[in-house]
């Protein structure tokens, strides 16, 4: 039935766009039913176009055999509807997307105030297309579609406001996520006030879901937490001008039942790294709408006739085998169509200075880090904070990129080239979109800063922030740095953000567009960076905020990983990595083994917890125990072996150390050929307990040899599960298992 159905639509499809042929399967047109199918591996979204006026949701799900259910009509009283259709009450109906005072009582997609002064707003279907691949987005990060990926465009029209919207949704088949952004342009000849913008609306069927969201402060990002959805609105936010370590832009909806392999579970996320707004509202009877964007308290857009504002993306997905499937669907959409391409290159084991000497960067210091890093196997020297301007600590320096000439006798690139002659790579801390009061560039343009007019400017760390919104300010940091680095070797940056936004006014923005100065100062930053990327290809990033305090997707976009947190305790780092793992690929999370003692099982306890990602050195390793060090050129031996499969692997997690006083899970190949299993207690138990860590991915037929003890274990054995006991008293039960398939 649904095979024929697909026909009939392909046949369809063939005849409103004849040159595009197979590839444009992923979104077909059902001419008859007023349909726009978006399908990718596993699941269907469905939207209906009504009565030639309105936008329609019906359905976002697995794939269905027999169809997917007709449009639900609810009436209510007190829904109002327009005169003569009566059944399309927009309070009661799933739709795309919502409009302000336009008779739909839930969370609001769009608010735009027209010359008349009212904010009532409303748009009405006209057309819509289908094209290959992903129309770029003006400044913003946005996803690179495959060769499989095709965009639907819906455009949309509101003769008050005499604005036009397109709604843009990419289909990025082989990750079962579906993509959305806006795209406002005022055709009138009057402005108009964007007052409220969202980029994802999708409303679901019935009310018994739980949110995951990942919350947290400085030092505790990411973690988990799971509660039921209630009725009203309930939402995830920053308004602190980054993503934030309080609460991070990604949002699961799952079923109530729904566990790690089994049952529905919807996941939301937004490829930006500025103020934004998640909400989740459970209304009267009608399911449940989920929003994304940038909302309307830290954001608003003065549109002058002719101008175009485009919103940031936000990505879905659904997985109907639960948590971990909605997991390793956002993992495969993050390194596939998110991270610069050449992320499969092995990235460097490095060894950071921060942790070892904090500000006080000393050439002969350094020089000998890198002599004895290199001997232990390490890859890169990371000189982190402390080295330019009159940076002695964190009250001054910041604004001036140049080499502090007292630290660095014959410059920086002298001092880096001798470096780099030990064997050993070079990265580099820099934090560009700050400035201290007790610095030159302050002193020359205090007027780069976002300020109020009339308001004192708050200091957080020292510091205040630069207005990135105003070009002069970019085109002075893209000169500081071709300066500094133009003619050094460097490998790698290491690139911070150290405090929150506010008194955020801009002195180079009028008065109507002050407002605007929350996103264009993302905008700004995304020029600097995409600036970086072109100026050194070579060079990788690493993207900071105070640890992972800007952890998301458009961070991603520019950086090929992320410091997970300034919090390097094992026992934190777990939990932080596991809420991280929710919806970010282990890829993108920097993990250092820092300060093991004198103790070479905690060094070893500490290397178990890093290598669940990329795994890194912060420690003085000029005063440690040679008894410790020792066990380092082992540990990135064996990473070395299981870096691939921890970058690209298939990732499942067996318990939740937010829960639990231990975390477990493992990294699998698509062949199931390679399993690295990880089990880490974090406290010492009460009593022993037996535990069961279930490898259900294990080719049941097959026999495993952990490549570390030779021990055999069947595939059966392993999907049955593998028994540890846990340690009780001061001992804590850490374990690796590197189960390798037997060839037949
Ligand atoms: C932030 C980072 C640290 C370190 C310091 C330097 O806190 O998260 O890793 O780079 O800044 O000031």
């Amino acid at each position: 039935m649904l095979e024929k159905q697909i026909a009939v639509c392909y046949n369809l499809l063939k005849n409103i766009c004849p040159n595009k042929g197979e590839a444009q399967m992923a979104v077909i047109f059902d001419n008859e039913h007023r349909r726009v199918i978006l399908t990718t591996n596993d699941t269907e979204y469905v939207i209906e176009i009504i009565r030639e006026r309105f936008l329609g949701h019906v359905y976002y799900g697995p794939k269905t055999a027999d169809g997917v259910p007709d449009f639900a009509y609810r009436i209510a009283s007190f829904s109002p509807y327009y005169e003569g259709f009566f059944d399309f009450q927009p309070d009661m109906c799933t739709t795309e997307y919502s409009y302000f005072g336009n008779g739909d009582f839930r969370c609001t997609s769009l608010k735009v105030r027209s010359a008349n002064g009212s904010s009532v707003t409303g748009f009405e279907y006209r057309s819509h297309r289908v094209f290959k691949g992903h129309a770029p987005i003006d400044r913003l990060p946005y996803a690179e579609a495959g060769d499989s990926d095709s965009t639907l465009e819906i455009t949309l029209w509101d003769s008050v406001s005499q604005c036009e919207l397109k709604l843009y949704y990419t289909v990025f088949e082989d990750c079962n996520v579906i993509s959305r952004y806006m795209k406002l342009t005022n055709k009138g000849t009057s402005p108009v006030e964007i007052e409220k913008c969202m980029s994802l609306q999708c409303d679901l069927p019935g009310t018994d879901y739980d949110m995951i969201t990942l919350y947290g402060k400085h030092g505790c990002e990411r973690l988990f937490s799971r509660t039921p959805l209630h009725r009203g609105n309930q939402s995830i936010y920053s308004r602190r001008g980054t993503s934030s370590h309080q609460f991070n832009p990604f949002m699961g909806i799952c079923r109530r039942t729904a566990t790690e392999e089994k049952g529905d579970c919807y996941g939301f996320n937004f490829v930006y790294s500025g103020s934004f707004l998640g909400e989740a509202e459970v209304g009267q009877e009608c399911g449940c709408r989920v929003q994304l964007g940038l909302g309307g308290e830290n954001f608003g857009w003065h549109l002058s006739p002719g101008e175009v504002f485009e919103s940031p993306e936000a990505v879905m997905t659904f997985s109907a085998v639960g948590v971990g499937g909605m997991s390793r669907n956002f993992h495969k959409f993050t390194r596939d169509r998110i991270l610069p391409k050449e992320i499969h290159k092995n990235r460097p084991v490095v060894l950071n200075t921060w942790e070892a000497v904090y500000f006080n960067i000393d050439e002969k210091i350094l020089s000998d880090f890198a002599e004895k890093a290199v001997k232990y196997g390490i890859d890169m020297l990371v000189m982190d904070d402390g080295w330019f301007g009159a940076r002695e600590n964190d009250s001054a320096g910041l604004g001036d990129w140049w080499a502090n000439p007292v630290k660095f006798k014959n410059g920086l690139g002298a001092f880096v080239k001798k470096i780099k002659k030990t064997g050993i790579k070079f990265g580099i801390w820099i934090e560009p979109e700050m400035v201290n009061p007790d610095s030159d560039l302050y002193r020359a343009h205090p007027e780069w800063t976002l300020r109020c007019a009339g308001r004192e400017s708050m200091l957080s760390r020292e510091q205040l922030v630069l207005d990135m919104s105003n070009p002069c300010v970019v085109e002075y940091l893209k000169n500081s740095f071709e300066d500094a680095f133009g003619d050094v070797p460097i490998d790698y940056i290491k690139w911070d953000m150290n405090r929150h936004l506010s008194q955020v006014g801009s002195d180079f923005l009028p008065p109507e567009r002050q407002k605007e100065a929350s996103h264009r100062y993302m905008l700004g930053v995304y020029d600097l960076y995409r600036w970086f990327r072109e100026r050194f290809p070579d060079v990788m990033i690493e993207n900071c905020s105070g640890g992972g305090g800007r952890y998301d997707l458009g961070m991603m976009k520019y950086s090929h990983q992320i410091w997970a947190s300034d919090n390097t305790d094992p026992v934190w780092r777990t939990r932080i990595q596991y809420g991280s793992s929710l919806a970010y690929p282990a890829s993108t999370m920097s993990c250092h083994v820092s300060h093991p003692g004198d103790d070479p099982d905690e060094i070893e306890y500490r290397f178990t917890v890093a290598a669940g990602g990329i795994l890194g050195y912060e420690m003085n390793i000029l005063n440690m125990d040679d008894k410790v060090l020792e066990r380092i050129p082992g540990q990135i031996e064996r990473y070395r072996r299981w870096e691939e499969l921890i970058k690209t692997g298939d990732f499942y997690r067996l318990s939740n150390p937010c829960e639990k006083i231990y975390g477990s899970y493992y990294f699998t190949d698509s062949a199931r050929n390679t399993i690295l299993l990880t089990f880490v207690q974090l406290e010492a138990d009460k009593d022993y307990k037996e535990i069961k860590l279930r490898v259900s991915c294990a080719d049941k037929n097959a026999v495993y040899t952990d490549a570390l003890t030779k021990e055999r274990y069947t595939g059966d054995q392993l999907r049955k599960g593998i028994t540890v006991t846990t340690g009780t008293e001061d001992k804590r039960y850490y374990r690796m298992w590197e189960l390798i398939r037997d060839r037949a």
